[in-house]
């Protein structure tokens, strides 16, 4: 198969989802397809239950599933499939963005019952920013759940994107039917089983009587009706305005059931975008270039604390990667050769002699990587989009061991290269302030840096509100902004100028004294 074949069948996305929806057996049941797996249960949740937050054994476990499970790579078809798996814990959030900004494209779960929550909302913001194509799947259509247009409108309005059904339930709960497959003019009927698949009958022509002895009268009825209201409703599905990430085709369906999961995979792969162009600061990097380049979205740490040696995951943007080839690393202006990267088929981590764009590469590192760097065949490319959200909780951490400071600093340097959390230093005093989007972070930094570095630390509190990276093309502004407000000032571990703003108040009032300074909550602009 020639390259540029290679790049046009691959599939890089991510499924998304609040906590419960199903995205774990959602994932499983796409494996089950792929023939990657060929028994439920084989995909692990690397969820940390919600009442183990002080459970190290969950910790560390997580850590070794998620490595596993960090990409899933398989052949469906004449499809290469790579999913990229997303923290189910929110206070993992973060590295979940990071991750975002490896795909091509989303599924987006969402529970019948419980419709939009507040995790997806926040996901696809995310997605919104970079213009991400999404797939709606509405699971657990086998329990009672809203009405399909209400959740529709709730899709539509509370994650601020137009939507297009391209499958339509027949009822719901116990009296759950199927759904008619509007992508394929097909009626899907229903068994409740975890063993068997979707039956699938071609059925063109909705007036067709048949459907009555299918489906039954009364549904039939209402079918016909829905299915007019949707054509009079919402524009016929174009893979354009999808592709753009303005419009989200919705599947209904269940997960555990295996309903629902074929079908969505088979439309997934016909209009899912392959590799896009990706824009660097330099110039935009199209999948087809000759030359390699690829950015690092995600850093491993080892679980043998005895070796500080890390997986840097890499998502190839151009070219093909080789094994054994020399490669640039951009920040270091140094080059690299890997004897054994690694890629994820089938649940197995293998060593691989070239990868293509779209796919993952894992590269064994001693410490060389941090999170954003990009890797090429000589060119300097810096890749945009690997975005620094303000965080939400704030500690200053402090040394609770002198003699091992350096230790100290070293872990957590290396923590925050790997992007496990973020670090200002205050201009006040100069102390570290670390910033999180949950206490579970702030509790496994310091076991890290405990088993990891040797290090002892404790956390101190500071109250802030938000912490926003501050800039202005008004240069004497910006110097009296921060001459003004020296209490609140640090930096981020880039140097960045950062504003700590202890309530919202006290950041309004910033906003409307300082009117030619920009206040950013998210770190790249
Ligand atoms: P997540 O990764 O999004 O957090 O969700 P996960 O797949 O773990 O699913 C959450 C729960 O919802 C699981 O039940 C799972 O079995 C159930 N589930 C998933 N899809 C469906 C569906 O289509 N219908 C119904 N009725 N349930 C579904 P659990 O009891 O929390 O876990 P388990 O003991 O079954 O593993």
């Amino acid at each position: 198969m020639n390259f540029q074949d290679e790049i046009k069948r691959r599939r890089t996305f991510a499924i998304i989802s609040h906590p419960d929806a199903g995205k774990t057996t959602l994932t499983e049941k796409l494996l089950l397809f792929g023939g990657a797996i060929h028994v439920a249960g084989a995909v692990k949740s690397n969820k940390i239950k919600k009442t183990a937050t002080s459970d190290w054994m969950e910790i560390e476990k997580q850590r070794g599933i998620s490595v596993a499970t960090s990409v899933m790579g398989f052949d469906y078809k004449d499809y290469k499939i790579n999913i990229l798996d997303t923290p189910g814990h929110q206070d993992f959030a973060e590295d979940t963005f990071r991750t975002l900004t490896a795909v091509d494209s989303v599924i987006i779960v969402i529970d019948a019952a419980k419709g939009v929550e507040a995790q997806t909302r926040k996901l696809m913001e995310v997605c919104r920013m970079r213009k991400t194509p999404v797939i709606v799947f509405v699971n657990k259509m086998d329990r009672e759940g809203k009405d399909p247009f209400d959740l529709l409108d709730e899709i539509e309005a509370e994650l601020s994107i137009h939507v297009r059904p391209l499958s339509w339930p027949i009822n719901i709960g116990q009296r759950f039917k199927g759904v008619y497959n509007l992508f394929e003019h097909k009626l899907d009927l229903y068994t409740p089983s975890k063993q068997t698949i979707t039956q699938s009958i071609a059925f063109d022509d909705i007036h067709h009587p048949d459907l009555e002895k299918h489906i039954g009268t009364d549904d039939s009825i209402k079918l016909r009706e829905d299915l007019t209201l949707i054509d009079g409703v919402y524009s016929a599905f174009d893979t354009h305005p999808y592709l753009a990430g303005e419009v989200a085709p919705v599947f209904f369906g269940s997960a555990l059931n295996n309903f629902g999961v074929k079908e969505l995979l088979d439309c997934f792969v016909q209009i899912a975008p392959s590799p896009r162009p990706v824009q660097a600061i330099e110039r935009e990097v199209r999948p087809e270039e000759e030359s390699f380049s690829g950015f690092v979205f995600k850093i491993h740490a080892n679980m043998d604390p005895n070796h500080r040696s890390c997986i840097a995951f890499v998502k190839i943007c151009s070219g093909k990667f080789e094994r054994n080839v020399n490669y640039k690393h951009v920040r270091h202006n140094k080059l690299l050769r890997f004897s054994s990267p690694t890629a994820f088929m089938a649940q197995k981590k293998e060593v691989v002699d070239e990868a293509y764009p779209g796919d993952i590469v894992g590269l064994p590192d001693t410490g060389n990587f941090k999170i954003g760097d990009s890797l090429t065949s000589g060119e300097d490319i810096h890749f945009k989009g690997l975005p620094s959200f303000s965080p939400e909780m704030f500690k200053y951490i402090e040394n609770a061991d002198p003699m091992k400071s350096k230790q100290l600093n070293k872990g957590i340097d290396q923590l925050m290269d790997e992007g496990v959390a973020q670090l200002f230093i205050h201009q006040n005093n100069g102390r570290k302030i670390i910033g999180t989007v949950g206490q579970l972070q702030f509790e496994v930094i310091q076991y890290r840096l405990l088993h990891e570095y040797g290090a002892q630390s404790q956390w101190e509190p500071i109250s802030l509100y938000k912490a926003c990276w501050i800039e202005s093309d008004d240069k004497e502004e910006l110097d009296n902004f921060k001459r003004r407000k020296f209490q609140y000032m640090a930096v981020d571990k880039d140097g960045r100028d950062v504003f700590l703003a202890d309530s919202s108040y006290i950041l309004q009032m910033a906003q409307n004294d300082f009117k030619h300074i920009r206040f950013h909550f998210t770190s790249e602009f």
